[in-house]
Formats: C-alpha cells, structure tokens, sequence
C-alpha cells in the first residue's frame, strides 16, 4: 500500500511540476503570430486600459474574432492587491507586474498594443483620439481606464503626500522610506528631528490605508528592529481615519478585530479624525467629536482617501450629458453598456459607478470575462443576415451578475481579516495561521501568470528565511 502510495504520489508531483514548467514556458514562449492583417472584415475593438478589467477581457476573448487594439500608458499590468507589500520589500515589485507586450501574445489572433494615453472619445463619430495625435476608429470601445486617487480637493496632498496606486508609486515610497531611515540613522536618538523624519502617516482606513500602515509596521520591527532597534524605537506609524472605525465593508466583529490587532502592533490609530491640509511635513487634522485641530508632523505621508474620477472619463460624461448624470463614474446598463452609447461603447471597472458593486478587482475581472463572452455571441450576430438567427443569437446575451466572493484584508504581523462567500455560504476567518494561509493563496490563486505566481511564492518563502531588503 505505502508502495502504491509513494508512487502515485511521485507521478502526481512529477505531472504537476511538468504541468508548471510547460505552462511556464508558454507563456514565456507565445505563439508567434503573423503581421497584423490590416484589411480584413473583422470588427473593429479598442481597449483603453492595461488593468484588472482590460487583461481580464484580453485574457478571455477569443481574439481571432476581432482586430483588437489596446491602448494604455501603462506598458504593464498591475497585481493591486500586493501592491502594499511592495514598497517594503515583502514582496518585489517584478513579481507583480507582468508586461503587456506578454498578455497580448498569447491568444491565436493578433492584438496591437499601443502605449499612448486616451485623450479624447468621441462616442457620434466612433473615434479615440490618443495623446500624441492619432485618432483610431472602432467599432467597439472597451472603456476600461480605472480611477485615480481622490484628494477631496485638500490643499497641499499632491505636493506633500505619496499615493499607492501605480508602481512608480511603490518605487517612491519605497526611495522615501530607505532615505528617511539613513538620514535618521545619523541623527541623536529620541531627537525631535529623527522622529520627525521616521514620523509615518498613512490617511484613509479603508483597506489600501490599512495594509499599508500594517506593511510599513511590520518592516519597522521585523527589519528595522533587527538592524538598529534604536531607530525602530523612534519610528512610528499613524493611521487616520474621518470615520468611527476602518474597512467599512467587513462586519463591526472584523474591523473591531483587526482594529485592536493594529493597535496592539503598535500603530497609533486615530479614528473620526478628518484630514484637512498638508503642508511641508505637517498634516492638520480636525477632530469629529470636539472640532479641534491637530498639527502632526511627519516624514512619509501615504494618502489612501479612495478613488475619484479621471479627466478622460469626465470628458466623455460631459458628452452624454442627458444619461451620464452621476459624477462618481460611469452610469452602464445590466449588459455594461454605456448609457448613452449603448451598442458601441462597454464601460468596465472602476470608472463605473453602481450602487451594487465596490470599485474592486474582484468586480473588474468578472466584468472583463462576462464581456468576452458577450463578443463571443457579437461576433456571430455580426457575420450574420438572417433576423431570426439575430434575434435568437441577441438573446443569449444574458445580464452581468456579479457573484461577490467576499474580501480579505492583512492586518500585519502574519494575520489577516477574511471574509468568503460561496453563494449563500459565508465564512469569517481572523487571526494568524490559518486566516494568514487563506490570506495568501486566495492572492496566490489570483495572480495573474505562472510567473507572478511563482515569483509571489519564492518572495514570501524569502522573506521567511532572510528577510526583506
Ligand atoms: P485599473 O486596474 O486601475 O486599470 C486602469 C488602466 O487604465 C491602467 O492600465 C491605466 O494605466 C489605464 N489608463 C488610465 N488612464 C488612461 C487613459 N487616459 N487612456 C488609456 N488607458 C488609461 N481589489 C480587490 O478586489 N482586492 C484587493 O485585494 C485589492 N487590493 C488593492 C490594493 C491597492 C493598493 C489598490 C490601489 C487597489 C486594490 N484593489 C483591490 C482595487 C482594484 O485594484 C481595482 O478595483 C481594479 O484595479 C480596477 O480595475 P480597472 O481595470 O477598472 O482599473
Ligand atoms: P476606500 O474608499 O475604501 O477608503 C478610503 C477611506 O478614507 C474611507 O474609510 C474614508 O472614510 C477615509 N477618508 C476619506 N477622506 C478622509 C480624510 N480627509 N481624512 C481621513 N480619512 C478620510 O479607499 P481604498 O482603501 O483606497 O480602496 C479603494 C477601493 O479598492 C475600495 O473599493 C476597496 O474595496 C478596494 N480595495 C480592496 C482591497 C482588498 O480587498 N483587500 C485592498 C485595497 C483596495
């Protein structure tokens, strides 16, 4: 029996790891495809964006179907959820990025990838116009360009403040974080200068604020502390938040929970506390319960107040103005239509506002594979004359139904809050060890290649055995 075992086991493990290397090699090696067919009879789409939403549909179309252009500024895509772990070093920013050029070879038709910003949509004429002049025509727009942070119009944060949003965001924090501890190194202890410098502010409670201030944390005393506990004495880390407690979307159990876990770790949370202005290394906060203000110094100053709308995608609101109504994102029908422009123009992701759904990866990728499939049945109404097989093709396009598969949050110190759903299944995991677990392969099972899979696995083990740099 322990033969039989022993060997089922060796050729389950020898299959798995060829599965790995061959899947791994695929998708360092595409297809190499011909030159782009320039005058064919296919539809035309055009993607903006080289997010959660766009790679999702990209990765999903079958893009033979269509001649598809993606257009972004960004030449990569964005793993967001780890992206907190990066400017410390838990994890390398390499291991969450995968580039665009990679993602766009790997379905059988070709795809052009243009590394432009989007200017201008003009929804009468069909065209996009990109920001060094080319105007391309579609048929169809995958509207799919995300959000920017929102600064509530606070003086002084873009000056002042770093934002977690982009990697060139990470690579600044993390610049920040290595200069201000060396300058501090080199001051007296306890000195007011020194603590100004390792003074670390994190604005926003929601979960970017959180898993950053518990990121930063756990380098100040699992790195930090290691090297120079002096130093590590002096730094601290603040986070603050207008409301009465953090991560509104978990239930009061888990945000008490993880809370107390911040606290506990060290940091110094402040709650129903409103940023009101920065200025050079002071931020002024205002008091909820008595009105006062408060002056705080700082030397890293991480803003984390949420999402706001992008020029683009105002600038294309203010061309419908008869439907697109709400400022906080595009107003879309059930099959992600664009109101106003319902059969040419697809809005996706955080650019969107519904009320049913959150800004969230988790929504931008379901919303990214339901509209391969809807181009999947477009294709065919498109290469067909008959009205009846119209019709009976156009009904098979059924609404979007976001299925909400929970969240989950890491609070520091190897411990997460969880919160999973499987239908009407619902399950609530805190704490270390198995919370952490959880915490880890759901982000392992949703990065986006075998790459960053692999990559991801080798920096936590890393951090394990020898630290983080
Ligand atoms: P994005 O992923 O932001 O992509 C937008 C794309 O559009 C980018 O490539 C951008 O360069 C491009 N673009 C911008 N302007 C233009 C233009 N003018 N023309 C063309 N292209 C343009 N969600 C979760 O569900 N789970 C998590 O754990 C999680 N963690 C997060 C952690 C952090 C730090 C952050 C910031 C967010 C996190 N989110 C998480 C939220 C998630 O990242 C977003 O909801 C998701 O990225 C939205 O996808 P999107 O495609 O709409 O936008
Ligand atoms: P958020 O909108 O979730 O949270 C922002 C927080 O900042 C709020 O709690 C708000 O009350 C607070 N705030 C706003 N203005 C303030 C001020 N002037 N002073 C003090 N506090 C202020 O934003 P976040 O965390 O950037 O998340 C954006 C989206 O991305 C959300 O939908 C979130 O669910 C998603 N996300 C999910 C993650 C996860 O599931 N682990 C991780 C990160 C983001």
């Amino acid at each position: 029996f322990f033969k039989k075992t022993f060997y089922s086991a060796l050729l389950a493990g020898s299959l798995a790891t060829g599965l790995g290397i061959f899947t791994l090699y695929k998708e360092q090696h595409p297809v190499a495809l011909p030159a782009a067919e320039t005058n064919n009879n296919k539809k035309k789409i055009v993607i903006l964006g080289s997010g959660w939403a766009a790679i999702t549909l990209l990765k999903s179309i079958d893009t033979e179907l269509y001649s598809i252009t993606l257009v972004s500024p960004r030449d990569h895509f964005l793993f967001t959820p780890l992206l907190p772990s990066a400017p410390v070093g838990t994890v390398a920013l390499e291991s969450i990025t995968e580039s665009v050029s990679t993602l766009t070879r790997q379905g059988n038709g070709r795809v052009e990838f243009i590394q432009q910003e989007a200017t201008d949509v003009n929804p009468e004429s069909k065209t996009v116009t990109l920001g060094n002049g080319t105007e391309l025509s579609y048929d169809y727009l995958v509207f799919s360009v995300g959000a920017q942070p929102n600064t509530f119009g606070i003086p002084g944060v873009y000056e002042n403040a770093n934002f977690l949003k982009e990697a060139s965001d990470s690579i600044s924090l993390k610049n920040k974080l290595k200069e201000n501890l060396q300058k501090a190194a080199e001051l007296p202890a306890q000195s007011a200068e020194r603590k100004k410098l390792l003074s670390f502010i994190v604005v926003g409670g929601g979960p970017t604020g959180v898993e950053t201030a518990a990121e930063l944390q756990d380098y100040v005393t699992e790195e930090v502390g290691k090297w120079n506990p002096e130093l590590a004495a002096d730094c601290k880390i603040t986070l603050i938040e207008g409301l009465g407690n953090i991560l509104g979307m978990f239930d009061k159990k888990m945000y008490t929970y993880a809370q107390d876990h911040l606290i506990k770790n060290g940091i110094d949370l402040k709650l129903r506390y409103m940023a009101q202005k920065v200025a050079d290394n002071v931020i002024t906060v205002k008091n909820a319960d008595d009105q006062s203000l408060l002056d705080i110094d700082f030397g890293i100053l991480v803003w984390a107040t949420g999402n706001g709308t992008r020029p683009i995608t105002a600038n294309l609101m203010s061309k419908l103005p008869e439907t697109q109504t709400n400022r906080r994102g595009l107003q879309i029908n059930k099959k992600l239509e664009l109101l106003g422009a319902e059969g040419s123009i697809y809005a996706l992701g955080d650019c969107t506002f519904h009320p049913g759904f959150l800004p969230t990866a988790q929504v931008a990728h379901q919303e990214g594979e339901y509209l391969a499939e809807v181009f999947k049945v477009k294709a065919e109404i498109d290469n067909t004359k008959e009205q009846s097989k119209i019709e009976r093709l156009q009904s098979h396009i059924q609404d979007f139904k976001y299925d909400h598969q929970g969240a989950l949050c890491y609070i520091g110190d190897e411990a997460a809050i969880n919160d999973v759903r499987y239908g009407s299944f619902k399950w609530n995991f805190m704490g270390h060890g198995i919370s952490f677990k959880v915490w880890q392969s759901a982000y392992l099972v949703m990065a986006i290649s075998a790459r960053t899979k692999f990559l991801i696995a080798y920096d936590w083990i890393k951090v394990h055995l020898v630290g983080r740099q």
